[in-house]
């Protein structure tokens, strides 16, 4: 080490930039590349019990609000253990992915609980949507009008109906029989009693057989990894938390996109979304959110003392770029630890004319910012100063044209040190147009991203490198944003 640095030393005094090793030599590169593998917080269990405990999501209809209101969109109701309550932008309320609203018989529904006709209490629970008055001529009237309520409410499946006595506001309506629509399934144990004068009659409550929160959820961008099954992921890569007012996984999503990345671990790529049951009931839903994808084989977490978790589901952002953390490229035989390529498994990198070796893919776990592939822009050989090309080596596919999309990646250029990484540089090409440029001379891993948009069979470039001045990149993604 104390040799090469004499050598960038010396190369530096004579301004020539042939006195570095080459990375095609297996040299060590300067010492403050960190390399770095997954960021080491797993998920912090602890801090969603506590705050489930602490938080309140339950509502209902017991008040003097209008009939018919539309729905909140969805809320975030704590990050990260702070109780608070903002709205998800993009996070649309008629646009909620579970629970379809549409047309149900009444045997899609299940009587849960029945009332009491003298003193009888409402629900009051969390994914509380909206209400309706429905006629009170007769209970069944109301009743048969409240599974068409339902049907048509997005989200619900559940509903609790009752009458309410002395509610001024209800005297200069037309009924007093409420039907109350749920985004989740309720029990009669969630009753909390009026205050008087409020006298509530005959609360009853059923739960939608049709449409339940085992049913897929399409989440755009996302794919379902594993669920619905009553145990949360317990993984490294671990970046925060949320509650959300309902069980939402594409406002899950919308929170993972918009998550600031990890200096080590970079963006969001995963989130567990799940309902937590404190004494039986549902609590909250917590968005569980990732910078390392992760499965089904660390969801461990079945709750604790009182709470329980349920309905949880694992889902990984999906990438349209194969091998972007250039793992899948592997020397031959396999158990050597060194090697390097112009050509690797979706990858190709190409050199100007008189140039050669510009832009090549590395199996060498020194190098690499997490595993052992990494991709090196600036000759391999250290013996012409061109810079190289590395591109998927097929157009990206899966794009959606006209969609907003971002692309991330990993950066490094301190190999030769600082005075020779001085003209490190690399531009980000979209469809041949530079869309970004990473001009940052000597520098440690560092997260980049770069917006674009697609048209379709999109292509992206990174040009760059100017041995000695080596440019590292690694763990290259393109999001949908
Ligand atoms: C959230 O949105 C609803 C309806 O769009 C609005 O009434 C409410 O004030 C918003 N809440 C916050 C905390 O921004
Ligand atoms: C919200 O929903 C409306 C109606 O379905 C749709 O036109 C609009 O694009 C949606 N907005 C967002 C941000 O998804
Ligand atoms: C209210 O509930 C009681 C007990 O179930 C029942 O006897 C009574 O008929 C109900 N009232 C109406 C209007 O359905
Ligand atoms: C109905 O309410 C009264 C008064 O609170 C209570 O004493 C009675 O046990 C309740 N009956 C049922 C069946 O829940
Ligand atoms: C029906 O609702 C109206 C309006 O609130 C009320 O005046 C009337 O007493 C209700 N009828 C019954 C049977 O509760
Ligand atoms: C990760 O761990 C560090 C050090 O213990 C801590 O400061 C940080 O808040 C943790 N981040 C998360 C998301 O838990
Ligand atoms: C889960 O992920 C681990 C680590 O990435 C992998 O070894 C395992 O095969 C995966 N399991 C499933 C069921 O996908
Ligand atoms: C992408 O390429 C395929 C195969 O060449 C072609 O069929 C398809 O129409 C192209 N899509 C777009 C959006 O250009």
């Amino acid at each position: 080490m104390l040799f090469r640095r004499i050598l960038v030393l010396v190369a530096a005094l004579c301004a020539s930039a042939q006195y570095t090793l080459p990375p095609a030599s297996q040299a060590a590169q300067d010492s403050a590349s960190g390399t770095s593998d997954l960021p080491s917080n797993s998920t912090d269990t602890a801090s969603i019990v506590q705050t489930a405990q602490m938080v309140n999501q339950k509502s209902g209809a017991t008040d003097g609000t209008p009939p018919d209101l539309p729905q909140d969109p969805t809320q975030v109701t704590a990050v990260d253990g702070l109780i608070m309550v903002s709205n998800i932008s993009n996070s649309n309320s008629t646009d909620v992915p579970v629970h379809r609203a549409g047309k149900r018989a009444p045997s899609d529904y299940a009587l849960v609980f029945n009332g009491n006709n003298t003193y009888d209490a409402a629900v009051q629970g969390t994914a509380y949507l909206t209400y309706t008055l429905v006629s009170n001529a007769s209970y069944a009237e109301g009743l048969a009008e409240s599974f068409t309520f339902c049907d048509n409410t997005p989200g619900c499946v559940f509903f609790n109906l009752f009458y309410e006595f002395n509610n001024k506001y209800l005297d200069s309506q037309n009924s007093n029989l409420k039907c109350v629509a749920f985004g989740d399934f309720h029990s009669a144990a969630e009753k909390v009693a009026p205050i008087a004068p409020t006298v509530i009659q005959n609360s009853t409550g059923y739960a939608s057989l049709a449409q339940t929160s085992a049913d897929v959820q399409v989440v755009e961008g996302y794919e379902l990894v594993f669920g619905p099954i009553s145990a949360a992921n317990n993984a490294p890569g671990y970046m925060g938390f949320a509650f959300l007012s309902k069980y939402d996984p594409s406002a899950c999503a919308e929170l993972c996109n918009q998550r600031g990345p990890d200096a080590v671990g970079g963006a969001c790529k995963y989130f567990n979304i799940w309902r937590a049951l404190v004494d039986g009931c549902p609590t909250t839903y917590t968005c569980a959110m990732y910078s390392a994808p992760t499965n089904v084989s660390t969801a461990t977490n079945t709750g604790q003392g009182t709470l329980s978790v349920t309905l949880s589901r694992g889902y990984a952002r999906q990438s349209h770029i194969p091998d972007g953390d250039f793992e899948a490229y592997i020397c031959d035989p396999p158990q050597q630890t060194f090697c390097f390529a112009e050509k690797a498994p979706g990858w190709i990198g190409t050199s100007p004319t008189g140039g050669q070796f510009d832009a090549t893919i590395f199996h060498y776990a020194p190098y690499s910012h997490g595993g052992t592939g990494v991709g090196l822009l600036g000759c391999a050989f250290g013996s012409d100063p061109q810079p190289g090309t590395l591109t998927p080596a097929a157009p990206l596919s899966g794009l959606l044209p006209g969609r907003a999309y971002v692309v991330q990646f990993f950066h490094s250029s301190t190999y030769s040190g600082v005075q020779l990484e001085a003209p490190a540089f690399v531009n980000v090409l979209w469809n041949g147009a530079l869309v970004g440029s990473v001009n940052v001379g000597y520098s440690p891993w560092t997260f980049w991203e770069f917006p674009v948009t697609a048209v379709g069979n999109d292509t992206l470039q990174f040009t760059g490198g100017k041995a000695p001045a080596y440019d590292f990149i690694d763990d290259v993604y393109l999001f949908l944003a």
